[in-house]
């Protein structure tokens, strides 16, 4: 469920008409409902209300300063995978204490800065990372606290891409060669061992392949316990699904009730690292069309491109879009292309599409993850602005980059 819908024929973000933004900002840009951000978070977070646990929203699904600090007010953590998410985590106000941060290549700079920074836990993902953070801890004199990710070889069914648990992954630790290292670094005069992470993939669809490495996880946890390593925090990462086109995915409070089932009787705080399932159908990104044309095929070009959305271009991923203007009746093939110079730049292919004319808005929807995150300036085209929608009130939240921005940094004669 979210709050974009039609109401007398045109498309509205809640109360607002979607022509009265892109009319006071121009397009693309990105619309958030707050209501659908504050409805999804609290349908994840209350699912698990009954038990010990802490939402660690994954920042790199949708950061922007005050999406972070919506969640954060409501009490949410963060996930992170970088320094610079650590920098926008604790400028939105999220407290230290609930920061987990993952990802294979954090450099020492970065432990340095969230060690200093007094994070929840280090996800750590290979014995050498774990060395490095050994010898930035020893360094501050602090006490890192750390989970190793384990790898728990389980299939999530999902575009090769964003599949994370298996093998042939670079992520994590395989679990069976995890415990040994568990013992070193319990041994480690400057690491705390705290938890076990494990994150197997995104855009799950169903609740099996999350189950099956919970399994796993507890089997290990409890065979790290018989040697005398307590775990406080059992993170299962994020991953759960949500509808594009046609998938079915668990609602949150079933996704809830599997992994709790599962965990009954383990003493752990869980953290859960939600991304998608809370932001993605909270976002759409709207766009004019340019041109049309018909060359053998028919193309609306419109003024979003793959560096504004990059999920169909990469993963060919489905983004359902929807005329502003509810549809008239005549729908023709076509092909949803951006103005970037790449045969690759598309927003949709072959799809059955309103006919369009220039000027018509159209909504990408269910952008709200990995929609902004993931754009660039690729052809120099400054980024889209990022706008906010709550009842009746707009309100931009980043603005549309300018031309200026664009070299900001670079030199050159002009630019001194
Ligand atoms: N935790 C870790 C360690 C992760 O790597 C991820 C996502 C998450 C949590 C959040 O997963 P979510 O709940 O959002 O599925 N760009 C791709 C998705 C990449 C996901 C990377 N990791 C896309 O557009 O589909």
């Amino acid at each position: 469920m979210n709050h974009f819908d039609y109401k007398q024929g045109l498309l509205y973000a809640e109360d607002v008409p979607v022509p009265v933004i892109a009319q006071a900002v121009g397009t693309p840009f990105y619309l958030y409902s707050a209501a659908t951000l504050t409805r999804h978070f609290q349908a994840v977070d209350q699912a698990f209300a009954d038990v010990d646990h802490i939402t660690c929203f994954a920042v790199k699904s949708c950061s922007n300063l005050s999406i972070l600090e919506m969640f954060g007010g409501m009490g949410s953590g963060a996930d992170i995978v970088s320094g610079g998410e650590l920098f926008r985590a604790v400028k939105a106000g999220i407290a230290p204490k609930k920061i987990v941060y993952s990802g294979v290549g954090k450099t020492a700079e970065e432990l340095h800065y969230a060690l200093t920074t007094g994070i929840l836990m280090f996800n750590v993902e290979s014995v050498q990372e774990l060395a490095a953070l050994q010898e930035v801890a020893a360094r501050l004199n602090l006490k890192a606290p750390v989970a190793l990710r384990v790898n728990p070889d389980v299939d999530p069914q999902t575009h090769a891409y964003i599949s994370t648990g298996l093998a042939s992954n670079k992520f994590g630790i395989a679990i069976e060669a995890a415990a040994h290292i568990y013992q070193a670094a319990a041994d480690m005069a400057n690491i705390e061992v705290v938890g076990v992470s494990c994150h197997i993939g995104s855009q799950l669809t169903t609740v099996a392949p999350f189950i099956e490495s919970l399994h796993k996880v507890i089997g290990f946890i409890k065979e790290l316990a018989k040697s005398g390593i307590e775990i406080k925090y059992l993170d299962m990462g994020g991953g759960l699904g949500i509808q594009y086109e046609q998938e079915k995915p668990p609602p949150p409070a079933e996704y809830a009730a599997a992994l709790k089932e599962a965990m009954a009787g383990l003493d752990c705080t869980l953290i859960i690292e939600p991304g998608r399932v809370i932001v993605g159908n909270a976002g759409i990104l709207v766009t004019r069309v340019i041109y049309t044309k018909a060359t053998g095929k028919n193309f609306i070009i419109v003024d979003a491109g793959m560096n504004d959305l990059a999920r169909p271009s990469l993963y060919n991923a489905y983004h359902d879009i929807l005329p502003v203007l509810e549809a008239r009746d005549d729908r023709q093939e076509a092909d949803i292309v951006g103005p970037i110079c790449e045969s690759g730049d598309f927003l949709a292919r072959g799809r059955m599409a309103p006919v369009c004319e220039p000027g018509d808005l159209l909504a990408v929807m269910s952008a709200g993850a990995y929609g902004f995150t993931m754009s660039s300036n690729y052809n120099s085209r400054p980024r889209a602005a990022e706008v906010m929608v709550k009842g009746g009130d707009f309100q931009v939240i980043r603005k549309r980059e300018t031309f200026a921005d664009l070299i900001r940094g670079e030199t050159g004669s002009e630019n001194g």
